[in-house]
């Protein structure tokens, strides 16, 4: 097995597109355990549980699938930096290391000039981070890297913002552009990473119009990319949205089109694991939606080593219906972590306890310091 900085493929195109055409049985029983074997060796035991706080749901994208594209009638909400670091308070109290703030992509909130734009949401990490010691996790979408650098130094860790799928043409058609904005999320990506974010990316299974040669694609994008997170999902048609209410007008003929079910999600994931064997890889709450008795556990045994519970308050979760009725929506937050925590322990695994950073940006900022090391010493 390769090293921590891997960034050749361990499976070819070809192989990659046998395993995503696979459907004995059998054989996806040795794809299952090949990977957890990889999970294992590589990343151990432990299963990181992070907070999931979903801040706020005005969007300015009109993405073809996702409930709250900005021309959907839904309340919109945008919580105050009080109830978000209320939240955060429960959320190390409830013992998470790792706090992910998620919304929309809301320019105003982000915006340099305004009074309660990004200076204020800059002094909330701050305070998360010197207050509760937490990890900070960011999913807000795409900004300027002004607003990227503000928040990296406010204290900001990770960042999370998947590219959806490799091919331009189907990107562009899902995603339609802002215009004027000509950058795209592999660039933003590349900046992030520059910034000394720990980046993650990922994509939808079985998006209509979604080819297995398009999911190759995406998956060696993952290696090309040293991506240190990977989310990956089934897509959800949501029935508010374009792709919800017309699949066909977008999909491939039978045959071509990447289904959208747990079995292709649970391929994409354990070659996931294949690929990034350091990574950290969350068994995603769309898994958890498609195949509700085992979406979670599954996940776990299949390559995934990161849960993210869901801690927004209660009256905010229906509006973030990014797709219907999204698993988790109960909100007894301590009962779901003891639920997880048993379940976790039933699988043989433990709870992880700490910030549970990736291995592969611990690998890279010890051979960053190494190198700048040697600079001192030549
Ligand atoms: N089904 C599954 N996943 C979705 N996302 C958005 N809409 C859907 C959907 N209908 C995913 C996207 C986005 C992440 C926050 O949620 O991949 O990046």
């Amino acid at each position: 097995m390769s090293t921590t900085s891997n960034d050749t493929a361990l499976l070819t195109r070809d192989e990659l597109l046998v395993w995503l055409h696979e459907d004995d049985p059998q054989k996806l029983e040795t794809l299952w355990s090949w990977a957890d074997d990889v999970r294992r060796s590589c990343v151990g035991d432990q299963v990181h549980l992070r907070g999931l706080i979903e801040f706020g749901n005005v969007c300015r994208r009109e993405c073809l699938y996702c409930g709250i594209r900005k021309s959907r009638s839904l309340p919109r909400y945008r919580m105050l930096d009080a109830e978000i670091l209320a939240c955060a308070e429960r959320a190390a109290e409830l013992g998470f290391g790792t706090v992910v703030l998620q919304s929309g992509e809301d320019a105003q909130r982000m915006d340099p000039d305004a009074a309660d734009g990004l200076s204020g949401f800059a002094t909330l990490i701050r305070t998360i981070k010197e207050r509760l010691g937490l990890a900070v996790t960011l999913s807000i979408g795409e900004h300027t890297d002004e607003v990227y650098r503000t928040l990296r130094e406010a204290g900001a860790d990770r960042f999370l913002l998947r590219f959806e799928t490799s091919d331009p043409v189907l990107y562009h058609k899902i995603h339609p552009p802002i215009q004027g904005e000509t950058r795209d999320r592999f660039a933003v990506l590349r900046a992030l990473r520059e910034l000394g974010y720990e980046v993650g990316s990922g994509v939808m299974v079985g998006i209509p119009g979604q080819s297995r040669e398009i999911l190759a694609d995406d998956l060696l994008r993952f290696v090309e990319l040293g991506l240190d997170m990977v989310g990956v999902g089934p897509f959800v048609p949501s029935p508010a949205t374009p792709l919800g209410k017309h699949p066909e007008h977008f999909a491939l003929p039978a045959g071509e089109q990447v289904p959208a079910d747990e079995t292709m999600a649970y391929k994409v994931l354990a070659l996931t694991r294949l690929l990034r064997p350091y990574g950290n890889h969350p068994s995603t709450t769309a898994l958890a939606t498609v195949d509700r008795a085992n979406g979670r556990r599954s996940g776990l045994q299949r390559g995934a080593n990161v849960v993210m519970p869901n801690i927004t308050p209660a009256r905010y979760r229906a509006a973030y219906e990014i797709y219907p009725a999204k698993a988790c929506l109960s909100t007894d937050d301590e009962a779901v972590l003891r639920g997880l925590h048993e379940q976790i322990r039933a699988l043989g695994r433990e709870p992880g306890f700490g910030r549970g950073d990736s291995k592969s940006i611990l690998a890279r900022r010890s051979s960053a310091a190494a190198d700048a090391q040697q600079e001192t010493t030549r």
